[in-house]
């Protein structure tokens, strides 16, 4: 009897271990598997997505495209697979997500703004995107490559760009972006290829300068104002199609040096070593703030040496007189009166001397 039993159990127990791994492997991070689920439905529960289901267990069991690290999905990658429909509204569950490739599918409708927050790489190249890139882009600071060209995209670049400092490679080329480019492009330190041809951008382009790029393509936009010189050093570098000005960029504005170098004490360095490059008009505007003071700062140098020199005549005067009257027994207060007097005398004439 007691045989019977033994052999029952160990037949159990060779049975729960046979089950374990998939017990242990159906245990992809839940909102994982509801995020995907949510994504598999608004592309239209497409049949090549092989495996996939609205619910199950995308690490344990083979669902295209997807990959897993333990029980998380790290990489979604569905390049050119004919996907159609929209991304839903859950990507932003998969926090573990560092891969994201669905480029050159016919998923249409704007971008959603609930992105996976993890992303290094995204890639929706080539599809129906419409509508602009989301603004949680610019928190999304791991982000080191975007690519979202040949889609439908409008409306002007948001300011998302000032937290991403590890961003590489961004390629927003053939939409229909429009506006000017914004201030934030200049804190993507770590930048080294930017597309953005084939689309409307207009104003000028020098918030690039700074840039250490590689690669460079602006062409077929619509920017204005001077080429920055830095451009010069871009191995790769593509400018055409826009209303750039031809020619050297204009000289510096006029420069009136004050006539004492104590009185007006600006840093003018950096603007006179680096003409205005365009129709910067900020940098422009700044430049006539500057050169009105300059020369409504003349007159009053003028003015303040005018009375040094009266102060210095006056304190010659007292000296000599100061001599002349020791030796004459005079009293003090006649001596200061005559001074006194002498002194608004000049001052006076001073006065008129102006007018
Ligand atoms: C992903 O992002 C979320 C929120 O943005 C954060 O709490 C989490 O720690 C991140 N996970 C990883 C694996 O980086
Ligand atoms: C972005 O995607 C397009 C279309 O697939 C491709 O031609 C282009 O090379 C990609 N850009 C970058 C920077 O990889
Ligand atoms: C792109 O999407 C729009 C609707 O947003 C649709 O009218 C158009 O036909 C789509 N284009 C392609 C090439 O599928
Ligand atoms: C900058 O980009 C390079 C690759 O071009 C990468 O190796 C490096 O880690 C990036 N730096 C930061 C701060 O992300
Ligand atoms: C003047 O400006 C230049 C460039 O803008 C800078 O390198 C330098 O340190 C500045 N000097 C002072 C005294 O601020």
């Amino acid at each position: 009897m007691m045989g019977l039993h033994f052999s029952v159990f160990i037949e159990l127990l060779s049975l729960l271990l046979l089950l374990s791994p998939l017990i242990v492997l159906a245990t992809t991070d839940p909102s994982d598997v509801q995020a995907l689920g949510v994504l598999f439905g608004s592309l239209n529960n497409a049949p090549q997505l092989t495996g996939w289901k609205s619910s199950g267990d995308p690490c344990g069991e083979s669902w295209k495209g997807v990959s897993c690290e333990g029980s998380a999905v790290i990489a979604v990658q569905l390049p050119g697979v004919g996907l159609s429909g929209t991304l839903g509204y859950l990507l932003s569950d998969l926090l573990s997500l560092r891969t994201l490739d669905l480029s050159n599918n016919n998923i249409h409708d704007t971008i959603p703004y609930q992105l996976p927050p993890n992303l290094t790489y995204l890639n929706f190249a080539s599809n129906n995107f419409s509508g602009n890139l989301p603004f949680s882009i610019s928190t999304m600071a791991s982000l080191t490559y975007l690519n979202a060209s040949h889609n439908s995209l409008s409306q002007s670049i948001g300011d998302i760009f000032q937290n991403l400092q590890s961003l590489s490679e961004l390629d927003v080329s053939f939409n229909n972006l429009a506006g000017n480019l914004p201030d934030s492009f200049s804190s993507l330190s770590n930048l080294s290829s930017l597309f953005l041809q084939n689309n409307q951008l207009t104003g000028p382009v020098n918030v690039l300068s700074n840039l250490d790029l590689t690669n460079l393509n602006i062409a077929n936009n619509h920017f204005d104002g001077w080429i920055p010189q830095e451009f010069e050093s871009i191995p790769n570098l593509m400018l055409g199609g826009n209303s750039f000005n031809s020619g050297p960029a204009p000289p510096p504005p006029p420069y009136m040096s004050p006539p004492s170098s104590g009185v007006h004490n600006h840093n003018h360095t950096g603007s006179s070593a680096n003409p205005p490059h365009g129709q910067d008009s900020q940098a422009s505007h700044q430049n006539h703030d500057n050169d009105k003071k300059k020369l409504a700062i003349g007159p009053i140098i003028g003015i303040s040496l005018g009375s040094i020199l009266v102060a210095l005549c006056a304190l010659l005067f007292f000296i000599n007189f100061h001599k002349i009257f020791s030796r004459v027994k005079m009293k003090k207060s006649v001596i200061l009166r005559i001074l006194w007097d002498l002194f608004l005398l000049e001052q006076i004439k001073v006065l008129f001397s102006f007018q």
